[in-house]
């Protein structure tokens, strides 16, 4: 609510302040930045691999020859942290999603190298069994139901082999009940004290994922949908009782995901909790964006940089965005 009520016209004229480029700067009540930027990168086994995700027009899954200098250029343009998505080989996902807290499974090697070469930048991961899952769910499954607590353990082994690989930030985006509180115990109990979590608190069963499922090869295979873990899009006072439930249990920040179609609930975390919040804009929103620019529908750049903007207009301190690279180029000038 503003603190005083404007004067009438002619005494305000509002569009006095929006007359010229410099005013408009000057009185800016949000900022985009680089560092505000967390980048989604997808990787995969190989060398000398840039294979580009149909469904996410100027996104690549890479190999991780290739992830070491897009790390770099990313880094050196201000992004502070780059998240990591395995493509896992087909022949790797299994029932029981053992190579999910394999020490050596791509994801670990990535983060490995990544710490070794450039320690500036956090690594964050994410912490689901969808990638290794012969059926696509986050969960293990079990005569059709994705099972809770047995997940959670599953899920707590590689939360511990991620922390042991160097990872600064961990991303649980499984929506089990009670993960947090269970990986962070572990994490403690392990010496990793100072291993931060940034919970998918408000995850959405949402239709957006879809392109991310080709992403990371799971579409294929996914059976069924995730309307039993994944928080209804119809439920707002569920979504918040989920970040206060994850705050509980030891999360360092929270998210909400989908971005775009859910900016309510960025503010009405960031002014219920008062905690680093985060939006992930994902790869439907991306794909969306990228279809209207390539078909010259949009201006996809002004397009881009006005959806970002708006998510710290909405109370977010970070996004996840596909668009980071891009978008931190052109904030640079
Ligand atoms: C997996 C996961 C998903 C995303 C991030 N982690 C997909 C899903 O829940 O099905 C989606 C990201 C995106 O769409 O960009 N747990």
């Amino acid at each position: 609510m503003p603190p005083h009520r404007p004067a009438a016209f002619p005494a305000a004229r509002l569009r006095r302040l929006r007359r010229t480029n410099a005013l408009r700067d000057l009185v800016a009540e949000h900022r985009l930045g680089a560092a505000d930027l967390i980048w989604p990168v997808f990787i995969r086994e190989g060398e000398r691999i840039e294979e580009p995700v149909p469904s996410m027009p100027g996104v690549a899954r890479l190999s991780l020859d290739m992830l070491v200098p897009a790390a770099e250029a990313a880094h050196s343009l201000g992004i502070t942290t780059i998240c990591l998505f395995p493509y896992t080989d087909q022949g790797l996902r299994t029932e029981h999603c053992e190579e999910a807290w394999n020490p050596e499974n791509l994801t670990n090697r990535a983060i490995r190298r990544l710490k070794e070469t450039l320690p500036g930048l956090s690594v964050m991961t994410d912490i689901a069994l969808d990638p290794y899952n012969a059926n696509g769910h986050d969960g293990i499954v079990r005569e059709g139901e994705i099972v809770n607590d047995e997940t959670v353990e599953a899920l707590v082994r590689m939360a511990q082999a991620q922390a042991e690989a160097g990872a600064d930030i961990l991303g649980p985006s499984d929506m089990m009940d009670g993960r947090i509180g269970a990986i962070r115990q572990a994490l403690e109990a392990g010496g990793h004290h100072n291993v931060a979590i940034l919970s998918y608190a408000a995850k959405f069963a949402s239709a957006f994922y879809g392109p991310f499922r080709d992403a990371v090869g799971a579409a294929g295979r996914l059976v069924g949908d995730k309307k039993t873990y994944q928080i209804n899009p119809a439920n707002r006072d569920e979504a918040l009782r989920c970040v206060a439930r994850d705050l509980d249990e030891g999360a360092d920040m929270v998210m909400v995901k989908p971005g775009m179609p859910y900016l309510d609930l960025c503010r009405a975390v960031k002014d219920g909790f008062g905690v680093p919040t985060f939006a992930y804009q994902v790869s439907g929103e991306y794909a969306m964006l990228q279809a209207a620019a390539g078909n010259g529908w949009l201006d996809g750049e002004a397009a881009m940089l006005e959806s970002l903007l708006c998510f710290r207009r909405a109370g977010c301190d970070g996004i996840l965005t596909y668009f980071a690279p891009r978008a931190a180029r052109l904030l640079a000038g």
